[in-house]
């Protein structure tokens, strides 16, 4: 009897490039086997088109719901601990879609949240190399969410609670802002729809997030959440590593060290 999968996969054993034609296959095989497994009707085929064609049509450069439902469903994390695999290096986490490319730069004591009201927070970071050393002249972006649990790029608003700052001679830099809050990943599209449908919340923990770059190193991208957030253990998109939660010491301060691999 013929077998529509094996006539699929040797529709692709021409492929010249070996990678391209393992992730065509594979992905044949495996989603030929979901089908068979779920006993997918016609319905559901047609529901499942339509949803990706929605999440197509909400992304763009000002909003990815693709990387967005890539998040919900721990793809994102996955692929990100895939290629990270260095454990002397601090710990990467998700981007984000409130990445918005290079950020202000600021000078070090600057206050980013200027004109927004909260609870005030210092923080320092100190950037190192595997062996220890301080790293100088590494720069890191740093972004977080407004009281309401808004970014800037959300709001269409100019930079705010964002800049780019750059280590001292010591690996130092350090800022002043206030402190950020939990918030919920966009509901509004295709993404919410599916979190609603199978009773799931969008809340992310509170974080900031860094994306720390210094010549000959890995850039690390990753956040810092606030320790005794309530959504720590339910992360909507799954980006939480023990290592990254940092606790608020006494006189509102949030110190860390980043190791650079
Ligand atoms: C964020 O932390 O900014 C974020 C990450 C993934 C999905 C939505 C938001
Ligand atoms: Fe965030």
């Amino acid at each position: 009897m013929r077998d529509l999968t094996d006539d699929v996969l040797h529709s692709f054993a021409a492929t010249p490039d070996p990678r391209t034609r393992e992730l065509v296959t594979r992905l044949v095989t495996h989603l030929h086997a979901y089908a068979r497994e779920v006993g997918l009707t016609l319905d559901e085929w047609r529901g499942a088109i339509d949803f990706l064609t929605r999440t197509g049509h909400l992304s763009g450069p000002a909003r990815q719901e693709f990387i967005l439902l890539s998040d919900v469903l721990g793809m994102s994390m996955l692929v990100d601990e895939l290629a990270h695999r260095d454990a002397a290096a601090t710990a990467s986490t998700v981007l984000g879609p409130f990445y918005v490319g290079e950020h202000r730069a600021l000078a070090n004591g600057a206050d980013l949240a200027a004109g927004f009201a909260g609870e005030p927070l210092f923080v320092e970071v100190t950037v190192r190399d595997a062996a220890g050393a301080p790293i100088a002249g590494a720069t890191a972006d740093v972004w977080h969410a407004d009281r309401d649990g808004l970014y800037d790029s959300q709001k269409g608003d100019a930079p705010s609670l964002r800049g780019r700052f750059t280590t001292d001679a010591d690996g130092r830099i350090w800022f002043r802002t206030i402190v950020p809050c939990s918030y919920p990943i966009p509901t509004d599209g295709p993404v919410g729809e599916l979190l609603a449908a199978t009773a799931r919340h969008p809340m992310r923990p509170a974080h900031i997030h860094f994306f720390v770059r210094a010549p000959g190193k890995a850039p690390l991208v990753t956040h810092l959440f606030v320790a005794g957030d309530p959504h720590l253990a339910s992360d909507a998109v799954f980006g939480v590593k023990p290592s990254l939660v940092v606790p608020i010491e006494a006189g509102s301060r949030l110190t860390y060290t980043f190791v650079l691999g």
